[in-house]
Protein backbone atom coordinates (compact mmCIF):
# COMPACT_ATOMS: atom_id res chain seq x y z
CA UNK A 1 0.00 0.00 0.00
CA UNK A 2 2.90 2.33 1.04
CA UNK A 3 4.08 1.95 -2.51
CA UNK A 4 0.93 3.16 -3.97
CA UNK A 5 1.78 6.75 -1.98
CA UNK A 6 5.78 6.40 -3.34
CA UNK A 7 4.73 5.59 -6.50
CA UNK A 8 2.50 8.81 -7.17
CA UNK A 9 5.00 10.46 -4.86
CA UNK A 10 7.51 9.62 -7.26
CA UNK A 11 5.91 10.47 -10.46
CA UNK A 12 5.18 13.78 -9.31
CA UNK A 13 8.89 14.44 -8.43
CA UNK A 14 9.35 13.05 -12.16
CA UNK A 15 7.51 15.66 -13.31
CA UNK A 16 9.19 18.33 -11.48
CA UNK A 17 12.44 17.49 -12.80
CA UNK A 18 11.76 17.05 -16.69
CA UNK A 19 10.04 20.39 -16.49
CA UNK A 20 13.49 22.14 -14.59
CA UNK A 21 15.23 20.62 -17.42
CA UNK A 22 13.44 21.14 -20.36
CA UNK A 23 12.91 25.11 -19.27
CA UNK A 24 16.41 25.84 -18.67
CA UNK A 25 16.73 24.97 -22.57
CA UNK A 26 14.21 27.31 -23.88
CA UNK A 27 14.81 30.91 -25.37
CA UNK A 28 11.60 32.08 -26.54
CA UNK A 29 8.03 32.75 -24.76
CA UNK A 30 6.37 30.74 -27.75
CA UNK A 31 8.45 27.91 -26.44
CA UNK A 32 7.29 28.98 -22.52
CA UNK A 33 4.03 28.83 -23.57
CA UNK A 34 4.39 25.13 -25.01
CA UNK A 35 5.77 24.15 -21.67
CA UNK A 36 3.31 25.48 -19.92
CA UNK A 37 0.52 23.61 -21.50
CA UNK A 38 2.52 20.46 -21.42
CA UNK A 39 3.05 20.27 -17.61
CA UNK A 40 -0.19 22.81 -15.98
CA UNK A 41 -2.58 22.35 -19.05
CA UNK A 42 -6.08 20.45 -18.74
CA UNK A 43 -4.53 17.41 -20.34
CA UNK A 44 -1.25 18.17 -18.99
CA UNK A 45 1.59 16.34 -17.48
CA UNK A 46 0.84 17.07 -13.96
CA UNK A 47 -3.20 16.28 -14.66
CA UNK A 48 -2.64 12.89 -15.57
CA UNK A 49 -0.82 12.35 -12.66
CA UNK A 50 -3.29 13.58 -10.36
CA UNK A 51 -6.13 11.67 -12.09
CA UNK A 52 -4.46 8.68 -10.06
CA UNK A 53 -5.41 10.67 -6.75
CA UNK A 54 -9.39 9.28 -6.42
CA UNK A 55 -7.52 5.97 -6.43
CA UNK A 56 -4.95 6.07 -3.54
CA UNK A 57 -6.12 4.55 -0.68
CA UNK A 58 -8.35 6.97 2.03
CA UNK A 59 -5.34 7.31 4.25
CA UNK A 60 -2.45 8.92 1.63
CA UNK A 61 -5.17 10.88 0.46
CA UNK A 62 -4.07 13.98 2.61
CA UNK A 63 -0.72 13.76 2.04
CA UNK A 64 -0.37 12.84 -1.63
CA UNK A 65 -2.93 15.72 -2.33
CA UNK A 66 -0.60 18.18 -0.14
CA UNK A 67 2.93 17.23 -1.96
CA UNK A 68 0.74 17.38 -5.28
CA UNK A 69 0.05 21.40 -4.19
CA UNK A 70 3.04 22.19 -3.69
CA UNK A 71 4.32 20.44 -7.25
CA UNK A 72 2.10 22.89 -8.27
CA UNK A 73 3.17 25.47 -6.75
CA UNK A 74 7.05 24.94 -7.34
CA UNK A 75 6.25 24.53 -11.44
CA UNK A 76 3.91 27.80 -11.75
CA UNK A 77 6.91 29.44 -10.12
CA UNK A 78 9.74 28.46 -12.27
CA UNK A 79 7.19 29.19 -15.22
CA UNK A 80 6.58 32.61 -13.96
CA UNK A 81 10.24 33.32 -13.12
CA UNK A 82 11.09 32.16 -16.61
CA UNK A 83 8.52 33.92 -18.21
CA UNK A 84 10.76 37.49 -16.28
CA UNK A 85 13.90 35.94 -18.00
CA UNK A 86 12.86 36.25 -20.84
CA UNK A 87 11.25 39.62 -20.72
CA UNK A 88 14.12 40.82 -19.79
CA UNK A 89 16.20 39.53 -21.92
CA UNK A 90 13.70 41.16 -24.38
CA UNK A 91 13.88 44.13 -23.12
CA UNK A 92 18.28 44.41 -22.82
CA UNK A 93 18.14 43.30 -26.57
CA UNK A 94 15.75 46.23 -27.57
CA UNK A 95 12.75 43.69 -28.35
CA UNK A 96 10.52 44.77 -25.73
CA UNK A 97 9.56 48.70 -25.50
CA UNK A 98 9.37 49.30 -21.66
CA UNK A 99 8.85 52.86 -22.05
CA UNK A 100 5.76 51.99 -23.74
CA UNK A 101 2.63 53.23 -21.86
CA UNK A 102 0.67 50.99 -20.84
CA UNK A 103 -2.85 50.04 -22.36
CA UNK A 104 -5.50 51.81 -21.65
CA UNK A 105 -8.94 50.12 -20.06
CA UNK A 106 -11.74 51.46 -22.15
CA UNK A 107 -14.61 52.28 -19.21
CA UNK A 108 -18.23 52.48 -20.34
CA UNK A 109 -20.53 55.39 -19.48
CA UNK A 110 -24.14 56.24 -19.39
CA UNK A 111 -25.95 57.29 -22.65
CA UNK A 112 -26.92 61.29 -22.23
CA UNK A 113 -30.38 60.25 -22.43
CA UNK A 114 -29.90 58.25 -19.89
CA UNK A 115 -28.32 60.64 -17.86
CA UNK A 116 -30.68 63.49 -18.86
CA UNK A 117 -33.84 60.97 -17.56
CA UNK A 118 -31.79 59.91 -13.93
CA UNK A 119 -31.42 63.41 -13.71
CA UNK A 120 -35.19 64.90 -13.65
CA UNK A 121 -36.30 62.18 -11.93
CA UNK A 122 -34.14 62.72 -9.21
CA UNK A 123 -35.33 66.48 -9.36
CA UNK A 124 -39.19 64.87 -9.12
CA UNK A 125 -38.18 62.18 -6.34
CA UNK A 126 -36.73 64.74 -4.14
CA UNK A 127 -40.17 66.61 -4.08
CA UNK A 128 -42.16 63.58 -3.24
CA UNK A 129 -43.44 61.78 -6.41
CA UNK A 130 -43.33 58.41 -7.47
CA UNK A 131 -41.41 56.95 -10.59
CA UNK A 132 -43.99 54.60 -12.63
CA UNK A 133 -43.71 52.87 -15.98
CA UNK A 134 -45.76 51.48 -18.29
CA UNK A 135 -45.84 48.77 -21.73
CA UNK A 136 -44.79 50.47 -24.88
CA UNK A 137 -47.64 48.87 -26.84
CA UNK A 138 -50.61 50.15 -25.58
CA UNK A 139 -54.37 49.95 -26.14
CA UNK A 140 -57.15 53.21 -28.18
CA UNK A 141 -58.02 53.54 -24.50
CA UNK A 142 -54.71 53.94 -22.27
CA UNK A 143 -53.03 56.58 -25.08
CA UNK A 144 -56.49 58.29 -26.47
CA UNK A 145 -59.93 57.34 -24.93
CA UNK A 146 -59.44 57.64 -21.44
CA UNK A 147 -57.66 60.95 -22.19
CA UNK A 148 -60.58 62.74 -23.99
CA UNK A 149 -58.99 62.48 -27.10
CA UNK A 150 -62.46 61.44 -29.56
CA UNK A 151 -62.13 59.08 -32.31
CA UNK A 152 -61.69 62.08 -35.05
CA UNK A 153 -58.75 64.12 -33.14
CA UNK A 154 -56.12 65.09 -35.34
CA UNK A 155 -53.31 63.33 -32.88
CA UNK A 156 -55.05 60.01 -34.02
CA UNK A 157 -54.35 60.60 -37.86
CA UNK A 158 -52.28 57.29 -39.25
CA UNK A 159 -49.68 59.81 -40.23
CA UNK A 160 -48.46 60.48 -36.39
CA UNK A 161 -49.47 57.03 -35.09
CA UNK A 162 -48.13 53.61 -35.22
CA UNK A 163 -50.99 51.27 -34.95
CA UNK A 164 -50.97 47.69 -35.01
CA UNK A 165 -54.19 46.78 -35.02
CA UNK A 166 -57.48 48.85 -34.98
CA UNK A 167 -57.13 49.00 -31.32
CA UNK A 168 -53.73 48.49 -30.58
CA UNK A 169 -50.94 50.91 -31.02
CA UNK A 170 -47.30 52.18 -29.78
CA UNK A 171 -48.13 54.52 -27.31
CA UNK A 172 -47.58 58.24 -28.80
CA UNK A 173 -46.32 60.22 -25.52
CA UNK A 174 -46.39 58.90 -21.69
CA UNK A 175 -49.81 60.33 -20.57
CA UNK A 176 -51.50 56.90 -20.84
CA UNK A 177 -49.50 56.31 -17.25
CA UNK A 178 -51.24 59.12 -16.26
CA UNK A 179 -54.61 56.65 -17.02
CA UNK A 180 -52.74 53.33 -15.62
CA UNK A 181 -51.45 55.31 -12.31
CA UNK A 182 -54.93 56.57 -11.61
CA UNK A 183 -56.48 53.36 -12.14
CA UNK A 184 -54.58 51.70 -9.38
CA UNK A 185 -54.65 54.67 -7.30
CA UNK A 186 -56.64 56.80 -4.68
CA UNK A 187 -55.66 60.37 -4.30
CA UNK A 188 -53.16 62.29 -3.20
CA UNK A 189 -51.19 60.90 -6.05
CA UNK A 190 -47.78 62.34 -7.30
CA UNK A 191 -46.03 60.38 -10.09
CA UNK A 192 -43.69 60.51 -12.90
CA UNK A 193 -43.45 58.43 -15.84
CA UNK A 194 -39.97 58.15 -17.82
CA UNK A 195 -40.43 55.71 -21.05
CA UNK A 196 -40.12 55.44 -24.65
CA UNK A 197 -42.81 56.76 -27.27
CA UNK A 198 -43.18 56.09 -31.16
CA UNK A 199 -44.37 58.14 -33.79
CA UNK A 200 -44.66 57.95 -37.92
CA UNK A 201 -42.34 61.09 -38.32
CA UNK A 202 -38.38 61.08 -39.42
CA UNK A 203 -36.09 63.91 -39.87
CA UNK A 204 -33.91 66.10 -38.78
CA UNK A 205 -35.67 67.44 -35.78
CA UNK A 206 -38.23 64.14 -35.16
CA UNK A 207 -37.47 60.96 -34.16
CA UNK A 208 -39.64 57.71 -34.91
CA UNK A 209 -38.74 56.36 -31.45
CA UNK A 210 -37.88 59.61 -28.60
CA UNK A 211 -38.23 59.49 -24.71
CA UNK A 212 -41.16 61.38 -22.69
CA UNK A 213 -41.26 62.43 -19.15
CA UNK A 214 -45.16 62.63 -17.97
CA UNK A 215 -45.46 64.15 -14.43
CA UNK A 216 -48.92 64.58 -12.70
CA UNK A 217 -49.96 65.25 -9.06
CA UNK A 218 -53.39 64.92 -7.48
CA UNK A 219 -55.32 65.97 -4.55
CA UNK A 220 -57.61 68.62 -3.00
CA UNK A 221 -57.17 72.14 -4.53
CA UNK A 222 -54.24 71.73 -6.77
CA UNK A 223 -54.31 74.85 -8.58
CA UNK A 224 -52.15 76.80 -11.64
CA UNK A 225 -49.23 78.32 -8.79
CA UNK A 226 -48.59 74.90 -7.38
CA UNK A 227 -48.32 73.67 -11.62
CA UNK A 228 -45.90 76.49 -11.61
CA UNK A 229 -44.11 76.33 -8.28
CA UNK A 230 -43.30 72.64 -9.37
CA UNK A 231 -42.42 73.19 -13.29
CA UNK A 232 -39.69 76.44 -12.20
CA UNK A 233 -38.17 74.07 -8.93
CA UNK A 234 -37.93 71.51 -11.74
CA UNK A 235 -36.27 73.87 -14.69
CA UNK A 236 -34.48 75.74 -11.72
CA UNK A 237 -32.33 72.59 -10.87
CA UNK A 238 -32.21 71.05 -14.11
CA UNK A 239 -30.62 74.23 -15.76
CA UNK A 240 -29.38 76.68 -13.66
CA UNK A 241 -30.67 78.98 -10.44
CA UNK A 242 -31.50 81.90 -12.74
CA UNK A 243 -33.27 80.23 -15.49
CA UNK A 244 -37.05 82.38 -16.37
CA UNK A 245 -39.88 80.33 -16.47
CA UNK A 246 -42.68 81.88 -18.97
CA UNK A 247 -46.34 80.04 -19.39
CA UNK A 248 -47.97 80.25 -22.89
CA UNK A 249 -51.55 79.15 -23.15
CA UNK A 250 -52.02 76.23 -25.57
CA UNK A 251 -54.43 73.24 -25.58
CA UNK A 252 -54.06 69.34 -24.77
CA UNK A 253 -57.74 67.49 -24.70
CA UNK A 254 -56.59 66.03 -21.82
CA UNK A 255 -55.65 68.99 -19.97
CA UNK A 256 -57.91 72.41 -18.83
CA UNK A 257 -56.69 75.37 -19.13
CA UNK A 258 -53.55 73.96 -21.03
CA UNK A 259 -49.99 75.43 -21.21
CA UNK A 260 -46.76 75.39 -22.89
CA UNK A 261 -44.04 76.36 -20.81
CA UNK A 262 -40.93 78.41 -22.19
CA UNK A 263 -37.79 78.67 -20.20
CA UNK A 264 -34.98 81.68 -21.15
CA UNK A 265 -32.53 80.42 -23.76
CA UNK A 266 -29.91 78.51 -21.88
CA UNK A 267 -27.73 78.73 -25.09
CA UNK A 268 -27.69 82.85 -25.11
CA UNK A 269 -29.33 83.19 -21.55
CA UNK A 270 -32.49 84.45 -23.06
CA UNK A 271 -30.41 87.74 -24.43
CA UNK A 272 -30.53 86.45 -28.18
CA UNK A 273 -26.72 86.76 -28.75
CA UNK A 274 -23.88 84.55 -28.53
CA UNK A 275 -20.80 86.66 -29.52
CA UNK A 276 -22.65 89.05 -31.48
CA UNK A 277 -24.12 86.55 -33.87
CA UNK A 278 -28.00 85.68 -33.46
CA UNK A 279 -28.82 82.38 -30.88
CA UNK A 280 -29.57 79.40 -33.46
CA UNK A 281 -31.36 77.50 -30.48
CA UNK A 282 -33.80 80.13 -29.30
CA UNK A 283 -33.73 81.65 -32.99
CA UNK A 284 -33.18 85.49 -30.96
CA UNK A 285 -36.41 85.20 -29.33
CA UNK A 286 -34.68 84.09 -26.14
CA UNK A 287 -37.18 81.92 -25.28
CA UNK A 288 -37.29 77.86 -26.00
CA UNK A 289 -40.25 76.04 -25.65
CA UNK A 290 -39.79 72.47 -23.18
CA UNK A 291 -42.91 71.43 -22.57
CA UNK A 292 -46.78 70.86 -22.29
CA UNK A 293 -48.88 71.00 -19.09
CA UNK A 294 -52.45 72.21 -18.14
CA UNK A 295 -54.89 71.13 -15.12
CA UNK A 296 -56.11 67.69 -15.26
CA UNK A 297 -59.42 67.61 -17.70
CA UNK A 298 -62.44 67.12 -15.64
CA UNK A 299 -63.32 64.32 -18.38
CA UNK A 300 -59.74 62.62 -17.13
CA UNK A 301 -61.35 62.12 -13.63
CA UNK A 302 -64.23 60.49 -14.89
CA UNK A 303 -62.33 58.04 -16.87
CA UNK A 304 -60.47 56.64 -13.73
CA UNK A 305 -63.60 57.50 -11.65
CA UNK A 306 -61.79 60.01 -9.72
CA UNK A 307 -64.44 62.57 -7.97
CA UNK A 308 -63.69 66.19 -10.00
CA UNK A 309 -66.01 68.22 -7.42
CA UNK A 310 -63.66 66.93 -4.65
CA UNK A 311 -60.16 66.79 -6.82
CA UNK A 312 -58.04 68.41 -8.66
CA UNK A 313 -54.73 67.92 -10.33
CA UNK A 314 -51.76 68.89 -12.64
CA UNK A 315 -50.09 67.05 -15.37
CA UNK A 316 -47.28 67.90 -17.62
CA UNK A 317 -44.98 65.83 -20.33
CA UNK A 318 -41.67 66.60 -21.57
CA UNK A 319 -39.57 65.49 -24.41
CA UNK A 320 -36.26 64.38 -22.72
CA UNK A 321 -34.11 64.35 -26.28
CA UNK A 322 -34.94 68.05 -26.05
CA UNK A 323 -33.64 68.85 -22.74
CA UNK A 324 -30.58 66.55 -23.47
CA UNK A 325 -30.04 69.03 -26.20
CA UNK A 326 -30.04 72.09 -24.18
CA UNK A 327 -28.44 71.00 -21.64
CA UNK A 328 -25.84 69.80 -23.84
CA UNK A 329 -25.99 72.15 -26.42
CA UNK A 330 -26.61 69.64 -29.00
CA UNK A 331 -28.41 70.39 -31.94
CA UNK A 332 -28.88 67.60 -33.84
CA UNK A 333 -31.09 65.03 -32.38
CA UNK A 334 -29.77 62.41 -34.77
CA UNK A 335 -26.48 62.10 -32.85
CA UNK A 336 -28.19 60.64 -30.12
CA UNK A 337 -29.83 57.49 -31.87
CA UNK A 338 -26.01 56.93 -33.76
CA UNK A 339 -24.07 55.93 -30.90
CA UNK A 340 -21.18 56.86 -32.71
CA UNK A 341 -18.46 56.51 -30.00
CA UNK A 342 -16.78 59.79 -30.33
CA UNK A 343 -19.41 61.32 -29.20
CA UNK A 344 -20.99 58.91 -26.23
CA UNK A 345 -16.84 59.39 -25.19
CA UNK A 346 -17.58 62.64 -24.30
CA UNK A 347 -19.88 61.51 -21.00
CA UNK A 348 -17.43 59.37 -19.43
CA UNK A 349 -18.05 61.64 -15.93
CA UNK A 350 -21.15 59.43 -15.89
CA UNK A 351 -19.98 55.57 -15.64
CA UNK A 352 -22.31 53.08 -15.72
N1 LIG B 1 -48.81 64.18 -24.20
C1 LIG B 1 -48.40 65.44 -24.79
C2 LIG B 1 -47.62 65.19 -26.08
O1 LIG B 1 -47.11 64.15 -26.27
C3 LIG B 1 -47.56 66.22 -23.84
C4 LIG B 1 -48.33 66.73 -22.69
C5 LIG B 1 -48.90 67.97 -22.75
C6 LIG B 1 -48.49 65.96 -21.56
C7 LIG B 1 -49.64 68.46 -21.71
C8 LIG B 1 -49.22 66.43 -20.48
C9 LIG B 1 -49.80 67.70 -20.58
O2 LIG B 1 -49.40 65.74 -19.36
O3 LIG B 1 -50.52 68.17 -19.53
O4 LIG B 1 -47.50 66.07 -26.88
Amino acid sequence: MARDLKNFLDKLESIKNSLSEEINKITTSSELDQIRIKFLGRKGELAKVMKGLPHLPKEYKPEAGKVANKIKNVITNLIEQKQLELEEQGAKRGQIDITLPGREQFIGSLHPITITIQEICSVFKSLGFEIVTGPEIETDFYNFEALNIPKDHPARDMQDTLYISENILLRTHTSPLQVRTMLKTTPPVAAIAPGKVYRRDSDLTHSPMFHQIEGFLVDKDVNMGDLRGTLTYFVQHIFSSDTKVRFRPSFFPFTEPSAEVDISCVICNGSGFVNGSPCRVCKQTGWVEILGCGLIDPEVFKAVSYDPEKYSGFAFGLGVERVAMLKYGINDLRIFFENDIRFLNQFTDFPV
